[in-house]
């Protein structure tokens, strides 16, 4: 089999590190590369890594590299075809996503201007919390165009709610298809009109309460598991969408996703990163979807365009 490429994961912590290792285990890069600025961690954890080939069976080599504020060990992750951006704080129980603009700002915005240097080619996965401004400062600080700039959330937003509709219907994962759409946060928007199970419209097998619910549930999905875990926040199936997408670019799949992408003119939105369903290849971003939504799905995404809006605007000057 052959391999090829070169994807760094920034941030060594539980996402990244997880992220890491999912993409190592695909066996489709010839390279993996985790950095931290904790020093020896993103070395410590490539090693543990690596270690685990010849028991799952892949070729793939991680390089741990620890970085500094000013770009020291970069060189490491030059000329990389994908860059998942994972540093930054995660939660405490209690906070909402927004709390860790001030200090995450910081971060993304130096990451951002490291990766563009040494690798200007890159497609960039940014996932760090607050989701869709931290996207919007990526794209200013790399100064990278658009469609090379796309945020994590969809997928996984999406998967929590395939999951919770498929243990209230007592049927396989499989069976379900869900979809959300809009912000990694309040005005997230899960689209019931496009969700089936065993290929019968939800609100079909569903009453409109029980799906108000599992809404709910999806929309607090993060926080549930915050407030479980007490320190940190989920990193499993996270790392499994950041993975699954940069998996997409490197074979060029265009596949359809939902992701966090700049929105010029779909859905009647402009000049916006936003949760919606994109096709996503070599070039990052190479179309927004649009699908039919209800009137008041149609609404809810407006609205999640204009919260987000303002609060992008404010991101440059961060
Ligand atoms: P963590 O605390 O386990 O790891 C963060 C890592 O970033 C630490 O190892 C830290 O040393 C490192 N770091 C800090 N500054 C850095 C820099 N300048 N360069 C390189 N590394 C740096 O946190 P975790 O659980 O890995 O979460 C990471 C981020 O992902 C958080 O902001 C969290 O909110 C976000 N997240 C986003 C999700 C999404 O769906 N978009 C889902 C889950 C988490
Ligand atoms: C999550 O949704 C905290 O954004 C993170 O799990």
């Amino acid at each position: 089999m052959s391999r090829s490429g070169k994807v760094t994961v920034v941030g060594a912590g539980f996402y990244g590190s997880t992220t890491a290792l999912r993409l190592a285990e695909y066996d489709l890069f010839e390279t993996v590369v985790l950095t931290d600025i904790v020093e020896g961690k993103p070395e410590g954890l490539a090693l543990d890594i690596n270690q685990s080939r010849s028991i799952e069976n892949f070729e793939t080599k991680v390089i741990g590299a620890t970085t500094t504020a000013d770009g020291g060990g970069y060189e490491k992750t030059a000329n990389s075809d994908v860059v998942v951006i994972t540093a930054g704080l995660p939660r405490k129980p209690g906070m909402s996503r927004m709390d860790l603009i001030g200090i995450n700002a910081g971060i993304v915005r130096g990451v951002a201007e490291n990766i563009a240097k040494h690798s200007p080619n890159a497609v960039v996965i940014v996932v760090s919390n607050p989701l869709d401004e931290m996207t919007a400062l990526a794209q200013i600080a790399t100064k990278f165009s658009y469609n090379k700039v796309m945020g994590q959330a969809g997928m996984l937003d999406t998967a929590r709610f395939t999951n919770f509709v498929a243990e209230k219907c007592g049927v396989a994962i499989s069976a379900v298809k869900t979809l959300t759409l809009g912000s990694h946060g309040e005005t997230m928007v899960p689209v019931p009109s496009r969700c089936t199970v065993s290929g019968n419209v939800l609100t079909d097998v569903l009453s409109a309460d029980e799906i108000k619910d599992l809404v709910d549930r999806t929309r607090n999905g993060g926080a549930e598991i915050v407030a479980l875990l007490k320190t940190g926040s989920a990193y499993y199936a996270p790392s499994a969408a950041a993975a699954r997408m940069a998996k997409a670019v490197i074979t060029n799949s265009n596949e359809v996703m939902p992701v966090c992408a700049w929105v010029n003119g779909e859905y009647g939105i402009s000049g916006v990163y936003l949760g919606v369903e994109a096709q996503i290849g070599k070039q990052g971003v190479t179309k927004v979807v649009e699908s039919n939504l209800t009137t008041e799905e149609l609404t809810s995404l407006k609205a999640a365009a204009e919260a987000v809006r303002t609060k992008q605007a404010d991101v440059k000057n961060l």
